[in-house]
């Protein structure tokens, strides 16, 4: 049944590609012809209709929320269950309204609420030490969804930086979701405006490139400023692997 549908939604959307029509009535289609009714002259179930009307933010409420899709008891390491990761806060609802056509104001809402939500450290931005931070930037420790949940009080939490970005040079295993960071700091300098910006995106990258797929480590509270400094060190001290 399941499948019935999915490639029912499948078929519509397929056709509505071709046609470019669906949802615009042509000039003799009579106006008031509810959605239903001419998804069920293609065959389609009311059901189905129903999915292909429904906005982005809708359909994905109610796969999650009211298809039971996941598990969302699942309790997480954060304390709460797996249905509390699953609500969006006000950022993500404007991104996922949006999708690929957001509008001048919305990415103005994210940039406003990701700079409202960084916190600076109070002694100022400095860069820690290399070596904790590139043990940060391979870690993808912590914050499962699970009953074996890692244990925090012996390891922190990790960055995870390596799963989408290139960084030191000589290391082969990387994601590409995100650009290459090989020589960032040999290209963009150890400077003032060099570290506040790196900061800023790593604490919450949507300050400069809003719903980007970057994780907001420091409004989330993924990494620690601790972490935050050590990795800012990996990626700008010129002693630093990314920069040989
Ligand atoms: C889930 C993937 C993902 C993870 C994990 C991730 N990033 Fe990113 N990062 C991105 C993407 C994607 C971009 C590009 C921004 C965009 O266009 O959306 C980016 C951009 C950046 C930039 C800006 C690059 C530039 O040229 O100025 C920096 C710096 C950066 N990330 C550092 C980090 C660090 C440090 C970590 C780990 C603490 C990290 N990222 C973890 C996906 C990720």
């Amino acid at each position: 049944m399941k499948t019935t549908i999915s490639q029912g939604v499948m078929v519509t959307v397929a056709v509505c590609t071709l046609l470019s029509a669906c949802g615009k009535p042509s000039s003799n289609d009579d106006d008031s012809m509810p959605v239903s009714s001419t998804a069920s002259e293609s065959g389609l179930t009311g059901k189905a209709a129903e999915y292909v009307a429904m906005s982005p933010e809708a359909l994905a409420e109610r796969l999650i929320f009211d298809e039971n899709g996941f598990y969302l008891d699942e309790t997480t390491q954060e304390g709460g269950v797996a249905r509390d990761r699953m609500t969006q806060d006000q950022l993500q609802k404007t991104c996922s309204a949006g999708r690929a056509n957001l509008a001048a104001e919305a990415i103005g809402e994210v940039v406003a609420l990701s700079r409202a939500s960084t916190i600076k450290p109070e002694n100022g931005i400095s860069l820690g030490d290399w070596e904790a931070g590139e043990a940060v930037a391979r870690s993808g420790y912590g914050y499962r969804i699970g009953h074996n949940v890692d244990d925090h009080s012996n390891q922190d939490p990790g960055g995870n930086c390596y799963a989408c970005h290139q960084m030191a040079p000589d290391e082969p295993t990387y994601g590409t979701l995100g650009p290459s960071l090989v020589n960032f700091g040999k290209l963009r300098g150890n400077t003032e405006a060099t570290r506040n910006y790196l900061y800023e995106v790593i604490y919450s990258p949507h300050s400069y490139f809003p719903c980007t797929n970057m994780p907001r480590f420091g409004a989330n509270g993924v990494l620690t400023q601790t972490q935050i400094a050590d990795v800012m060190a990996y990626l700008l001290d010129p002693a630093s692997p990314v920069n040989q």
